[in-house]
């Protein structure tokens, strides 16, 4: 896409860290913003950016696990700003650490289903309407670099962002000749409010399920030395044939 100034841009996870700085670039390209979140603190705290800026934004509650919601959300936003150009699948959670034997099949099931089934349905709702609207139009989703990478200790973080590449990959091929784009973003490590975002995720959609702690590092978003630090150790690892 080109031309972005008029058109909007729905970004999930957007109240907050990586969505809310592309939320952010999306409105200084004149884009309307739909901040799409299920932590209405953070949804209420990202208005006030939009609101003094005078930018075109709405806030939007939605767990974008749950599918009749998102359907509903997309259908509010349309009526908001007319049809949605740009999807960001941006929401996801640090997962239960350790090694995969070792994690529930409670905290499996939520990694896969907020990391993955969240980016599953924001591309089944809305590409349909992208194409049908013909304007053009994008989805990018966040995975990590950790789905590039094997970290050691974050074995279901890792699986569901590589499959987000993997999604992403197969969506960009099967939209070859229509005017709608794909592609899996792949960040370092930032700090963020992820640590502190996946913990109320992770209880509001577990109940008072105990999960185990984000892996080290992610507690506080994933400072960069420390993912490189791992991710160059792996590296010379498998270089050595381990
Ligand atoms: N911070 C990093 O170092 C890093 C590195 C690589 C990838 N990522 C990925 O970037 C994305 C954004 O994370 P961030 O680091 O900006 O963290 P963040 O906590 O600042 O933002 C994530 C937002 O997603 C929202 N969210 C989580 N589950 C949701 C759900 N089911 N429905 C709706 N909203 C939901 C949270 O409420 C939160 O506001 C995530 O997918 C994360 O896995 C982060």
């Amino acid at each position: 896409m080109e031309n972005l100034w008029g058109k909007t841009a729905f970004v999930t996870g957007g109240a907050s860290g990586i969505g809310l700085g592309i939320a952010k670039c999306c409105a200084l390209e004149g884009m309307n913003v739909v901040v799409v979140d299920m932590r209405q603190s953070a949804i209420d705290e990202a208005m006030k950016y939009f609101e003094t800026n005078n930018q075109p934004a709405i806030g939007i509650n939605l767990d974008v696990t749950d599918r009749d919601a998102y359907i509903q959300a997309v259908e509010q936003a349309k009526a908001k700003f007319g049809n949605i150009h740009v999807l960001v699948n941006n929401a996801g959670i640090g997962c239960a650490g350790g090694p995969l034997w070792k994690v529930s099949f409670k905290e499996a099931d939520l990694a896969v289903k907020v990391n993955l089934t969240g980016v599953l349905n924001g591309i089944q709702i809305i590409v349909p309407h992208m194409l049908e609207h013909g304007e053009g139009g994008h989805i990018v989703s966040t995975a990590s670099k950790a789905a590039l990478l094997p970290v050691p200790g974050t074995a279901l973080y890792n699986v569901t962002k590589s499959a987000v590449v993997g999604i992403m990959e197969s969506l960009a091929e099967d939209l070859v000749g229509t005017n709608v784009g794909a592609s899996a973003f792949c960040p370092g490590g930032y700090e963020t409010n992820l640590g502190k975002s996946s913990g109320e995720v992770t209880a509001a959609l577990m109940g008072d399920e105990k999960q185990a702690p984000p892996p080290a590092g992610m507690a506080n978003g994933m400072p960069e030395d420390w993912i490189n630090t791992f991710a160059d150790g792996c590296w010379r690892a498998r270089c050595k044939g381990n």
